[in-house]
């Protein structure tokens, strides 16, 4: 399969979101990436469910939902009904996730589990044949535009031999310090969908931008 590109919101002008969807649905994006924090997993507050519900009007494109939140299970219907395709929940912020799995999926939405930086990708081995999805950070969350770390390559080696060792079909998607250097080696090294924020909205030309991180 050729790998999806996922652009983070987080970036954009946030006074002026409607242009920046509008060129989001006119470029190769696949996905929308939305960065929800709460201040208290992450030591930074984003926006919220205001913002998410708007955006189902105004695009046709997936809508792929990172809650930086504790306990994600309390919000499964809100996110469900913005129209979310996948869901992705922090690793550090479940202690029942096969629970908040099975509650995501209950609702239509895809599942995905989030690991931090720190986490070992070995930790989901009884779990990864439930999930649709992994997302794997490459910095610490919480900020856009920091620098991608490079241990991250190894998690993405190590995480596609335990997709395929235990049958599993889970996307491996990366979030982080994503451009086209680090882009094209985490391609390489076995990832399906590259999230970028700071390295689209801030370029002269973002759908050119996401065009080139679509060809790696
Ligand atoms: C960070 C977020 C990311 C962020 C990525 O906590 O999860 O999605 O927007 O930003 P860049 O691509 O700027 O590193
Ligand atoms: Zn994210």
């Amino acid at each position: 399969m050729n790998h999806l590109v996922a652009p983070s919101l987080l970036s954009a002008n946030f006074l002026n979101l409607e242009k920046d969807i509008e060129m989001l649905n006119r470029s190769e994006a696949d996905w929308i990436h939305l960065d929800i924090m709460d201040g208290v997993f992450v030591p930074n507050i984003s926006f919220g469910f205001p913002v998410l519900d708007l955006l189902k009007e105004r695009t046709s494109k997936s809508l792929d939902v990172h809650l930086m939140i504790v306990q994600p299970e309390k919000f499964v219907d809100e996110i469900a009904a913005a129209g979310t395709e996948y869901m992705n929940v922090h690793y550090e912020a479940c202690t029942h996730l096969h629970r908040v799995v099975s509650e995501i999926k209950k609702r239509g939405m895809k599942a995905g589990v989030t690991l931090n930086p720190h986490t070992p990708v070995l930790l989901l081995e009884d779990i990864i044949r439930d999930l649709d999805m992994v997302l794997l950070m490459s910095v610490n969350p919480g900020f856009g535009g920091q620098k991608f770390i490079e241990h991250s390559l190894e998690k993405v080696k190590v995480l596609k031999e335990l997709i395929l060792r235990k049958n599993a079909r889970a996307l491996i998607e990366v979030d982080g310090g994503v451009n086209l250097e680090t882009g094209k080696r985490l391609v390489e090294a076995g990832a399906d969908v590259l999230v970028a924020g700071n390295f689209v909205f801030s370029s002269q030309d973002p759908i050119h931008t996401i065009h080139q991180l679509k060809s790696l």
